[in-house]
């Protein structure tokens, strides 16, 4: 039997309230009810609410909290995740796929993506002409995907298929949110993502893809699982895809923090300036944008916790969002002050890509996010300028993006000295 003490309802389902409000939903009701969690139903199913640093540190004591492969309610499963991939493991299954993840995102390949990515960019940049306007977000999602699949081995693609391979894993990102007629078609694209990718990881074990063996898309092909066994293509494809998707998606922490350079310009040549600039404006960018709103697990044994009891079983979300703007940690925590995080790169308390020790379910890929917005506000900001038109972001909006398309123009190509801090 639930506490009846925990706030909220029992009963009444929020999902229409959660998909009308947005981001805001969980820490506002947690604010009005002066509680760091609620209860509620979300599709139907009971559900516990948590916000806050407190409750996040609760979350990921895995002790507490089991992921199996339908903790993540499915509209997002289904279309962003696909099955069977590492977010719905647990224990001696979720270490060793974790260990594969944590290697091929290693400090070293990180810093080969970020070169291969940053050689793109320049290249791109340099290409564009002066005066004229595009729209912003294709143009990054696009050198971010050409500059994975290089550095992952599966560049072996045409222009237009390479195209279409952007705009397929981009949409998964957009879809994922919505429960509109956007998703049928979001949820064919995922479909047609992994057949895609099963065939390249069929073709490197058969050994007719030119991948190289220390490759990412070679190591997935022949990673084992606990027990021997060759993950089945569907699953290697997923897990590919876990890697080429988040890196487009991290195009959408670009083009937050190109519109706070727009906003705040004084920024820009701090960032040319000075070294650590742009690892604090990268931080703020990923706190006050925290596009994934929550996560998913569920009670795996009953407990107490601040008097509130948690039985076996029930859902559990975590708010991303709102525990990022806790006021209890962060001062003025809805302003955009990248002086927060002072210049010196550090471990911060944001969770935008999830908390807790990397080995558990915390984000593999969140050193190479950071390298790779560190990379672009640097390379942009020394050898670029150029102007934004600004629109306001929609945080009602699931996935959060601008309310129109945001045309960025290049005005010109300075070149600023950079010196220490
Ligand atoms: C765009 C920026 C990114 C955001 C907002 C983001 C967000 C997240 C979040 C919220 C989680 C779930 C944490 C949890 O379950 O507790 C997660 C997990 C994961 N992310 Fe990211 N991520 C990003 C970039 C990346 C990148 C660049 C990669 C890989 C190249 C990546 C790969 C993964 C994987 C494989 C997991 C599953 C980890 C596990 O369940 O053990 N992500 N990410």
């Amino acid at each position: 039997m639930a506490d009846p003490g925990i706030p909220g309802h029992r009963w009444a389902d929020s999902t229409w309230a959660f998909l009308r409000e947005g981001y805001p939903f969980i820490r506002k009701r947690c604010a009005a009810y002066g509680s760091p969690v609620f209860q509620t139903r979300l599709l139907g199913r009971r559900t516990l609410c948590l916000s806050g640093l407190e409750a996040a540190e609760l979350f990921y004591d895995a002790r507490r909290f089991v992921r199996t492969p339908t903790s993540t309610p499915a509209p997002l499963r289904n279309i962003l995740l696909g099955a069977g991939g590492v977010q719905g493991l647990d224990g001696a299954p979720h270490a060793r796929r974790k260990q594969l993840f944590l290697e091929l995102l290693d400090k070293e390949n990180v810093q080969r993506l970020t070169q291969v990515y940053e050689a793109r960019l320049s290249e791109a940049t340099a290409r564009l002409p002066v005066g004229e306007a595009f729209e912003c977000l294709p143009w990054i999602e696009a050198l971010l995907c050409r500059s994975v699949c290089e550095w992952a081995g599966v560049a072996t693609m045409s222009d237009q298929q390479m195209h279409r391979l952007t705009r397929r894993l981009a949409s998964l990102i957009d879809g994922s949110g919505r429960l509109d007629w956007r998703m049928p078609a979001a949820w064919w694209r995922r479909k047609a993502c992994e057949a895609e990718a099963a065939r390249w990881i069929e073709n490197c074990r058969r050994g007719a893809h030119p991948a190289l063996p220390e490759s990412p898309l070679h190591k997935l092909a022949q990673h084992r699982d606990e027990q021997g066994q060759l993950l089945a293509p569907r699953v290697a494809a997923v897990e590919l895809l876990n890697i080429l998707r988040p890196v487009v998606a991290v195009g959408r922490f670009l083009l937050f923090g190109l519109i706070e350079l727009e906003r705040q310009p004084r920024w820009r040549t701090s960032i040319a300036r000075n070294e650590g600039a742009a690892w604090a404006f990268a931080e703020e960018t990923r706190r006050f944008y925290a596009f994934f709103p929550m996560v998913a697990a569920f009670v795996r044994e009953s407990f107490e916790w601040r008097g509130y009891r948690f039985d076996k079983g029930t859902r559990v979300l975590l708010d991303l969002f709102g525990s990022n703007r806790d006021a209890a940690h962060w001062k003025a925590p809805d302003s955009f002050s990248p002086e927060r995080f002072g210049q010196c790169p550090m471990k911060t308390s944001v969770i935008s890509q999830g908390g807790g020790e990397y080995t558990y379910h915390r984000c593999p890929g969140e050193p190479l996010t950071l390298s790779l917005m560190q990379a672009t506000f640097e390379y942009l900001c020394r050898h670029l300028q150029w102007r934004l038109d600004v629109k306001a972001v929609d945080f009602q909006r699931l996935p959060m993006l601008p309310r129109e398309a945001v045309p960025m123009t290049v005005t010109g190509h300075p070149v600023h000295e950079k010196t220490s801090a």
